[in-house]
This record gives C-alpha cells, structure tokens and sequence, in this order.
C-alpha cells in the first residue's frame, strides 16, 4: 500500500496533511509513505523530518501520485491535479464540496474516490477525525490572538501606579466549537466576555467558561438545534429580534468576534454598518466567517479594513496562521479515519463502501458523484 502527501497548490494555504508523528503510524500500518518535496515546509517541517520517520521524498506531485492507494491532501485538488494517478485512488481531503458541481464532476472525471473530511458524522467513534472542530478550536483561540494584536490597548484590568486600566469587553457571536475556544481564550487573557447563540444548549457552555450569554430566548430559540447540534436558519423576525438586542450590545463592546455558521447555507448577517458605526475608535471585529460570506456586512475576505476607526478583520485560513499546531491535528485526523480503511492483517486497502463514515464522507467513486447531498441535477 502507497500513500502519498502532496504539497498544497493553493498559495494561501500552510498546512500540511501528515507530520512524521503520522508517517511513523502510517509505515506501522505497513505503508510506503511518499511525500512531495516541501510539502511540509509552510509548517515547520523540513523534507529530512519526514525522511527520518521512514518516508521517501519525490519532487513532483506527479511522482508522489504514481501508483498511490491514497492522497492525502489539505484542500481539494485542483482540476488536472490528481493527473496520472491510479484509478480507483482514495483522495482524503477537505473537499469544500457545497456548490463545487464542477469541482466534484472533475474528482468523478478523474476516476478517484474522493472523501470530504468536513463531512465526517459528529458521532462518538468519529471524534478523533472530525476536522471541523480540530480547525476550528484553533481559529476560535488564534481570533483572540489577532483582535489582541490589532486592539491597541490591553485586555486584562490592571491596577497599576499610573492608574487602572479597565478590562477589555469581548463579544463572541456564535458560540460552537470556535466560539467556545475564543471565550475561554479571551477569559484567560482577563477580558469581560459575552457571548450569544441561536442554540440553547450553547448558554450553558458559554456560562461554564465564565461568560454572559446574551440571546433571545423565544420558542423558536428553544427549537433552534438540529438533531445533528447544528442551528438552523432563523425566521425574518427573529432576525429583527436578535439583530435588536445585539445592536444596543455592540455599541459597548471593545472587540466583536464572529463564528456563526448554518452548514451548508452562507453565513448569517448579524453586524449591520449601523452596528459598526456604533462601536467606538479603536474597537476590533474578528469574523472567523469571512470565507462563506462574512458575519460582518463590512468584512472583506482577506483584508483588515477600518471603518470608522474600527477594524474589521477578514483573515483567510485562520487555523493556517497556526500551520504546525493545525497540521499536527488535521494529520492526526486523517490517519485515524486511514486507519478504519485498511486491513491490519493483510495491511492491505479494506474499505468497508457500507460504513457510516464511508458513505457520509465519500464523494465519488468509479467515474461518479456517489454522494446523496450532491448528485447532479438534470
Ligand atoms: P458551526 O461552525 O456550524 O457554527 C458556529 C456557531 O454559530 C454554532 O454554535 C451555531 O449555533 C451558531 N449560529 C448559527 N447561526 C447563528 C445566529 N444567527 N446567531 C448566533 N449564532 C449562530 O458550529 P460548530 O462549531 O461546528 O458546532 C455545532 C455543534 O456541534 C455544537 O453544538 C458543538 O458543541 C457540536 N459538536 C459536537 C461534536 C461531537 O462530536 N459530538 C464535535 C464538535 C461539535
């Protein structure tokens, strides 16, 4: 069996999807491991590091791909990418697979089974692949890391000789797996927290990491959560509700950071340019959801803006800001979901196509889009 890692072709992307530490796991499962020179370099790896742990390093994806079992990848690949690869490969990727029909019929095209880590059930046995929450704890926690570093005051209280300086008050909307991370971030900083959800089971979390939850508590509130723990979207007017309650809130707040996301829907509009125009000088907005469309009406994908003297920060691939920390996670994802595909005796290719996790997550198989969620519309 042949695994090979592929080097990112995205620019803006720094992970990597293995470190020696899974290299190591990945050849006592009896693989050759082939990686792509400088796959893992945005990350602090080097080619000897992966080299040291029993994998060979080859030049060209090309060269990796070649009679590879499986390809491992951060990203998608892009059309042309998976040239020359074997047909039947498993691609194990985070596929972004919502409204990529092109996309998708290209993996189908290009004969792999292509598998979409991001759409890994949120089931007990499959806590340890789920990317999402890996990614996104640590995007909640870097969020503080660059509201603080835009933020020209401090954050804790401080009681000092020259006079106090009071705590900086932070508001995280969106309370899941980034927003919780970024409260107990922000607490640990000694910042004054508030948060706010559509879910209810989220006031307790927030409560628990010493926060105020902030929310409108109505019946549709009380049935907000999917049976997934997901939100759904609101209805208009208890948009116009919440959209109320947090207007008079932001005007106080020092530095806003946004996370709310509705799975496969963009995100949800919830910091007006009325609301931005209330803040004060100096204040920070963070939104983690820029790249499906922005919590904040003045976010702009990929840039610091400043309205007002407010800042708005629209980074891309916050979990890539911490390269090595969020490939060291994602890897470990990925070998543990690698490691229910192969047959420990034979140490062969054993994909069971009727597991759960098989059939929630594969894409495509032999030629076709094979998952319910994407089929092509005639
Ligand atoms: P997500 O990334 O889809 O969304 C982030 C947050 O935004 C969610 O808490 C959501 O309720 C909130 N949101 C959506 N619309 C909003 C609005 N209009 N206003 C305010 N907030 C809004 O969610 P994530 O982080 O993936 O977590 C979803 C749930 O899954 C959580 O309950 C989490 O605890 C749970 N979970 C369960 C796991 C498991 O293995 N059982 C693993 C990870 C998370």
């Amino acid at each position: 069996m042949r695994i090979a890692v592929l080097s990112e072709t995205d620019g803006a992307e720094t992970r990597v999807s293995a470190t020696p530490e899974t290299v190591k796991k990945y050849k006592s499962l009896g693989a050759d491991v082939i990686v792509q020179a400088g796959a893992g370099a945005k990350a602090g790896i080097p080619d000897a590091e992966f080299e040291a742990a029993g994998a060979s390093i080859v030049k060209t994806a090309k060269e990796a791909l070649k009679d590879a079992d499986i390809i491992l990848k951060v990203r998608r690949p892009a059309e042309g990418e998976l040239k020359g690869s074997k047909p039947g490969a498993l691609v194990i990727a985070i596929m972004d697979p919502y409204g990529q029909e092109a996309a998708l019929k290209a993996l189908a095209d290009a004969q792999v089974s292509a598998f979409a880590m991001e759409l890994m059930p949120r089931i007990t046995r499959a806590q340890v692949m789920d990317v999402l929450s890996s990614q996104a704890n640590l995007a909640g926690y870097r969020a503080v890391i660059d509201a603080t570093a835009e933020y020209g005051r401090a954050l804790p209280m401080m009681m000092t000789a020259a006079g106090t300086v009071p705590a900086a008050r932070i508001f995280v909307m969106g309370a899941g797996v980034a927003g919780l991370q970024a409260i107990a971030t922000a607490r640990r900083l000694g910042a004054v927290v508030t948060a706010t959800d559509v879910r209810p089971a989220a006031k307790e979390q927030v409560e628990s990491l010493g926060a105020k939850f902030i929310a409108v508590e109505d019946e549709e509130f009380k049935q907000a959560e999917t049976a997934g723990g997901y939100a759904k979207e609101m209805s208009d007017a208890y948009k116009a509700k919440q959209a109320e309650l947090v207007a008079s809130h932001i005007a106080k707040q020092d530095i806003v950071i946004t996370t709310a996301l509705i799975p496969g829907r963009p995100a949800p509009k919830l910091v007006s340019r009325a609301m931005v125009e209330s803040m004060k000088p100096g204040s920070v907005i963070i939104d983690l959801a820029v790249e499906r469309g922005g919590n904040c009406e003045l976010a702009q994908p990929g840039q610091v803006v400043e309205h007002n003297g407010v800042k708005i920060v629209g980074h891309l691939n916050v979990p890539g800001r911490l390269a090595a920390t969020a490939s060291s996670l994602y890897a470990k994802n990925l070998y543990a979901f690698v490691e229910t595909l192969v047959d420990k005796e034979t140490k062969a290719l054993a994909v069971k196509w009727d597991d759960e996790l098989v059939k929630a997550t594969c894409l495509t198989r032999d030629g076709a889009i094979v998952h319910t969620a994407f089929q092509p519309t005639a």
